[in-house]
């Protein structure tokens, strides 16, 4: 049935979102780092690709140390990136093409040199003590942290500051204290930064690790679980149950007042994204209740990573998608995410292989829910391997040590890595030494990625089967067609293809169209099609999937049709 609810839906619901790295993007000035004049003169690359509306990691004034995630002023620009006029002119750019701007808030922390902590930590009656979270030590002469707290990346999260004889808490790491939510002047200070960006046009806001903003008044100790390895679903890890450092309830009611600033603006509307690890009935807690027609009071989306790490087959796409359905149906969104800067590019997952992503995304770009593209993923950049010894991101550095363990011990296949330089390397937009990122005789801030000969824009731009075509094709048909943008869905079963083929059925008001996926290395033939159908997309461009009577599709085959009028 055609769903009201999914008629008119806000524009944030039906957008497709692409992730720019800014360091690795497009570099302007030949200093191997890339900025936003760099990122302004491919906008016309991004606005005939198809993508609605552009993320941007922060690129706010910070020693780099965790490349922007480490802020040292929310209102300013990092100069390595450009200046305030330049941010300006991005955001207005941006609009000039009809499309939106999502910036990154770091709110959990700031860096350890934003002048509220180099203030904080001067001594204990400093105004801005009480902005982060000072906490005596335990035992004798307070030598040992005040609690059994771990921080997301391992080790103690409680560092300790001898100028004043106190440990202060963070939640990842060392260099990036948590400000303290609880004191109201941190709350005004940071939601007047959100009105701030939102009055100079911002659409949204990606919320950095938004699940750890508050932590345990009385710092009970987490209980033991046995649990090492961090996962999507639980707050489990590192032999500890977080439950007084992740999720902690009253992260809910600090995400609806979020939400209710970013309501003080309409016309566009602005949306909110939360980067969340949790179980579904806490990721959809995140996001309110419904309150009126189509709305929620929470957060507008919040990242499923359900889908990071699933295997390209049949059954756990089909189990994936109902989960969403369930948990995520209007006036829930779901999101669709296979590759960021914090992970293993998705194609790497899948070998590598060109038909396999092309499947990956037109499930991607054509399932209900808002997808993100990360940068390069268009064109099929693979993740690079690069040296440990030479690694500049601070997570890779911090676990340098038992990295090559890890990788050794754990996973041969190149399906794990805890240096996310590998991710990160610059875009490749052409064949040129350095793949057109910077001048040929600049030393870029990491090196291009493999075989960046071949695989980058300019290449792609002429070969008409190319995952970039892919990726136009799908976008455009996405933003033409109702049904793919606004409409309901629901997977249809197939009893005899049950391990091989992934359909389901897309409708909006009167327009029903379907995806056929066959994840299999096998060719599949169905015998049940009946009436009129119109072949939208198909992954492979020479072939002829639908029989007069039958679909056939070859290994791997994706394609999108469109059910004629009145054969529904
Ligand atoms: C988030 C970001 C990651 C960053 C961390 C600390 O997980 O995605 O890149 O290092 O938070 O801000």
């Amino acid at each position: 049935m055609p769903d009201e609810k999914t008629r008119n839906l806000p524009w944030w619901k039906r957008t497709t979102v692409y992730q720019i790295y800014p360091r690795s993007f497009k570099d302007s000035t030949g200093n191997g780092i890339g900025d936003i004049p760099g990122i302004i003169t491919k906008l016309d690359y991004l606005q005939d690709l198809g993508v609605e509306t552009i993320w941007f990691s922060p690129f706010f004034s910070s020693p780099q140390t965790d490349h922007g995630y480490d802020v040292s002023n929310y209102r300013d620009i990092a100069p390595e990136y450009g200046t305030m006029a330049d941010c300006d002119r991005l955001i207005q750019e941006i609009h000039n093409r009809a499309m939106y701007v999502v910036f990154d808030m770091v709110l959990n922390h700031t860096s350890d040199q934003h002048p509220w902590f180099l203030e904080s930590r001067l001594s204990r009656e400093n105004p801005k003590r009480d902005w982060y979270i000072w906490r005596d030590g335990k035992k004798s002469g307070g030598r040992k942290p005040p609690n059994n707290w771990k921080s997301m990346v391992g080790g103690s999260g409680w560092h300790y500051d001898d100028v004043t004889d106190q440990w202060y808490w963070a939640q990842f790491l060392p260099f990036q204290p948590d400000l303290n939510y609880r004191n109201p002047d941190v709350k005004k200070e940071m939601f007047d930064t959100v009105r701030f960006w939102l009055n100079r046009g911002v659409d949204g806001f990606r919320l950095d690790i938004i699940n750890t903003i508050f932590e345990d008044e009385q710092l009970q100790n987490n209980p033991f679980a046995w649990k090492l390895f961090p996962s999507e679903e639980d707050e489990k890890s590192l032999f500890q149950n977080k439950i007084f450092t992740i999720n902690h309830p009253d992260n809910f009611a600090f995400v609806k007042e979020l939400r209710s600033v970013m309501d003080e603006y309409s016309d566009p509307e602005r949306f909110l994204v939360g980067e969340i690890a949790a179980s579904f009935d806490t990721l959809k807690k995140y996001c309110g209740e419904e309150v009126d027609k189509n709305q929620t009071n929470g957060l507008h989306l919040v990242f499923l990573f359900q889908s990071l790490n699933a295997n390209l087959n049949a059954s756990t796409l089909r189990n994936i998608i109902n989960k969403y359905e369930e948990y995520f149906n209007e006036p829930y969104t779901p999101t669709w995410v296979f590759s960021n800067h914090d992970q293993i590019r998705r194609i790497s997952k899948l070998g590598n292989d060109l038909v396999k992503a092309k499947l990956n995304t037109t499930l991607q770009l054509t399932a209900r829910g808002v997808p993100f593209i990360y940068y390069g993923e268009e064109i099929g950049m693979f993740n690079h391997r690069l040296p440990i010894k030479t690694a500049q991101d601070p997570v890779a550095l911090r676990f340098r040590w038992y990295h090559q363990l890890l990788v050794n011990l754990l996973v041969r296949d190149g399906s794990f890595s805890l240096n996310r330089d590998d991710c990160r390397t610059p875009m490749q937009w052409n064949s040129s030494l350095n793949a057109g990122f910077c001048p040929a005789d600049s030393k870029p801030w990491l090196p291009a990625g493999a075989r960046y000969e071949t695989i980058n824009v300019e290449v792609e731009e002429s070969e008409s089967d190319s995952l970039l075509h892919c990726y136009r094709n799908l976008l455009r048909l996405r933003r033409n067609t109702p049904a793919l943008h606004s409409g309901s869905m629901h997977v249809l079963e197939q009893p005899m293809n049950k391990k091989t083929l992934l359909t389901y059925e897309r409708r909006h008001n009167r327009q029903v169209v379907q995806v056929w996926l066959n994840l299999s290395n096998k060719p599949v033939q169905t015998d049940d099609a009946k009436g009129k159908r119109s072949l939208l997309f198909s992954t492979l461009l020479d072939s002829k999937p639908l029989r007069a009577t039958s679909i056939y599709l070859e290994p791997y085959q994706g394609i999108v049709l469109e059910l004629r009028e009145g054969d529904s």
